[in-house]
């Protein structure tokens, strides 16, 4: 029996870096998997390499800036697999510029992405979970959302909302059986990082290297699973000591 067994997780920036790991680990866990993305051409492709498996799992092309959009995720996922146990509330994107430069459309499009979008997904989420009597939902944070840097101060403000929307949010469903934890990595190798900073990124970090989307899904799998039945309101930090510095 795996860890996941039967359950519906939808995953929401789920088709490349940390998101379609986890959907691959979900998958072989035994839970039903529903991938949310901008990018059809990867959506495609992964759910077929996931149906491959003979797993059962679905790529809906969605926006979760648009209330609408991540409303028919839902319907959707209800329609085709009977109800939602898991949502991992991922989809992000990065952005890096001076704040004296940085635009107010821009820090919008960060902020609306990274905290807004996050709260839609976590909105819906929890209104399906309320009629089938609860579920758990892990909200990707950074350890940005912990501290600070240069030249991401939009992505820093979102994401230190994120943690906090986390623990608002887990009180408010506690007693719903809704638990609600973040996951905030550290410098990941994926596509959200440059080629040209990983080597500084890497150094710049106490275990002398980036962390990998494997070690991601497997933080994501705890919180989404029994193993962590008494975590709820939560921010897993999981960043190769660099928040210890
Ligand atoms: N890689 C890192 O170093 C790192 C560190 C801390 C936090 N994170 C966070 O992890 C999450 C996953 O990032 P990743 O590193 O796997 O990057 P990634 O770029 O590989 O994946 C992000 C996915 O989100 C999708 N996406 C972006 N905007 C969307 C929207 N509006 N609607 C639907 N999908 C959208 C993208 O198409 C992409 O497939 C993000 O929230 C990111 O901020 C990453």
């Amino acid at each position: 029996m795996g860890k996941l067994q039967d359950q519906v997780a939808i995953i929401t920036g789920g088709v490349s870096g940390i998101g379609a790991e986890t959907a691959r680990l979900f998958i072989s866990e035994g839970a039903k998997v529903v991938v949310v993305d901008l990018n059809e051409d990867k959506g495609k492709a992964l759910e077929k390499e996931l149906q491959a498996l003979h797993a059962e799992a679905l790529f809906i092309k969605a926006d979760i800036t648009s209330e609408e959009e991540v409303a028919n995720i839902f319907k959707q996922t209800v329609e085709t697999f009977g109800k939602v146990d898991v949502v991992f509330n991922n989809a992000g994107i990065g952005a890096i510029q001076s704040t004296h430069d940085l635009d107010y459309a821009d820090w919008r499009k960060t902020v609306n992405v990274d905290l807004d979008g996050v709260f839609l997904v976590a909105r819906e989420s929890i209104r399906e979970m309320l009629k089938t009597g609860g579920g758990t939902i892990i909200n990707t944070a950074s350890m940005y959302g912990w501290v600070g840097s240069p030249g991401s101060a939009a992505y820093n403000a979102a994401k230190g909302g994120v943690i906090n929307l986390t623990r608002s949010l887990a009180l408010e469903y506690a007693e719903q059986n809704i638990r609600i934890n973040a996951l905030c990595p550290g410098y990941i190798d994926t596509p959200i990082i440059p080629e040209e900073s990983k080597q500084v990124l890497a150094e710049s970090t106490p275990l002398k290297r980036l962390g990998t989307s494997e070690e991601m899904a497997k933080a994501v799998l705890f919180l989404a699973s029994d193993d962590s039945s008494f975590m709820t309101g939560n921010s897993l930090t999981v960043d190769g000591g660099y928040t210890a510095q």
